[in-house]
């Protein structure tokens, strides 16, 4: 798949990696719609100029990614939605059990569930059965589905039980989602993000952060969000990439 002239939906698009996204694939020649909570969202797509849209959305409701997914189809013309890039999540921290003995609120955990990993299955359905009606390009390709999961996905650390499982969940969605939508030319690729410099991580402290980059071993840095975006880039453009979870971490293995 091109990105030149193609359409994309990029969600999560007002900050980090989807930010970053959105404008690595504007410089490519793209066209996006960057779908977000945040009203943030208007103003990236304003910088991003004529070949961007933003469609203000939760990627748990329907309502609002048929919308954004149906802006898109717009935005593309006669090519439709050529790729998804799904970036919105959250980040959430609960031990099972607190210093004071009282349990872990199941609220909370319900909340990283429905957002990270009910809304990965959302946005992938509503655009999958937008991409299933494109015509076919090369090699019988319609679409690109690329998912973020998480390097928490296996080295889960103490108080992630729920983001952890979260990301395993799109960590063991991308397989049958590949082979199912094999039939209609959508590939289905997730990204596993070691420690990457996002307002998500500017939450934790200094000292952890550089815990965190000197446990990297190479770079010994955090990762850059175009970083990320220089992965999904090559997940468009390379039909072989396809039904598989590519860790994006300098190597850190987490303890
Ligand atoms: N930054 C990291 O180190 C890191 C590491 C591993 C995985 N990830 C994953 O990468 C993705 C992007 O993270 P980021 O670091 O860019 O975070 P970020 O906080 O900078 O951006 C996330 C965006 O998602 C949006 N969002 C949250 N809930 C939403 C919802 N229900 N509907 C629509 N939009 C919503 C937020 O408004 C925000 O703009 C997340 O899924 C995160 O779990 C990040």
């Amino acid at each position: 798949m091109h990105v030149k002239d193609h359409t994309f939906l990029i969600t999560g698009a007002a900050s980090g990696l989807g930010a970053a996204t959105a404008e690595r694939l504007v410089a490519a020649g793209g066209r996006v719609v960057l779908c977000d909570l945040s009203e943030a969202v208007e103003a990236h797509a304003e910088r991003l100029g004529d070949a961007a849209r933003a469609v203000r959305g939760d990627v748990t409701s329907g309502d609002d990614i048929q919308a954004a997914v149906d802006a898109a189809v717009a935005l593309g013309g006669e090519r439709g939605l050529a790729g998804v890039v799904h970036c919105a999540g959250v980040v959430s921290v609960a031990k099972l059990v607190d210093r004071e003995g009282n349990p872990a609120d199941l609220e909370a955990y319900n909340r990283t569930i429905q957002i990270n990993l009910v809304g990965t299955f959302n946005v992938m359905r509503l655009a999958a059965a937008a991409m299933a009606k494109n015509a076919p390009g090369e090699d019988g390709e319609r679409g690109v589905i690329i998912n973020t999961a998480s390097i928490a996905a296996m080295d889960g650390q103490v108080g992630q039980c729920a983001y952890s499982a979260s990301k395993a969940g799109v960590v063991g969605m991308s397989l049958p989602a590949a082979r199912e939508l094999s039939r209609h030319g959508v590939r289905v690729m997730a990204i596993a993000p070691g420690v990457f410099e996002t307002p998500m991580m500017s939450e934790i402290p200094d000292e952890a952060a550089q815990a965190l980059a000197a446990a990297v071993p190479f770079p010994k840095r955090l990762g850059r969000p175009d970083e990320y975006a220089r992965l999904a880039e090559q997940i468009i453009t390379n039909p072989m990439l396809n039904g598989e979870v590519i860790r994006l971490d300098g190597g850190i293995r987490m303890q």
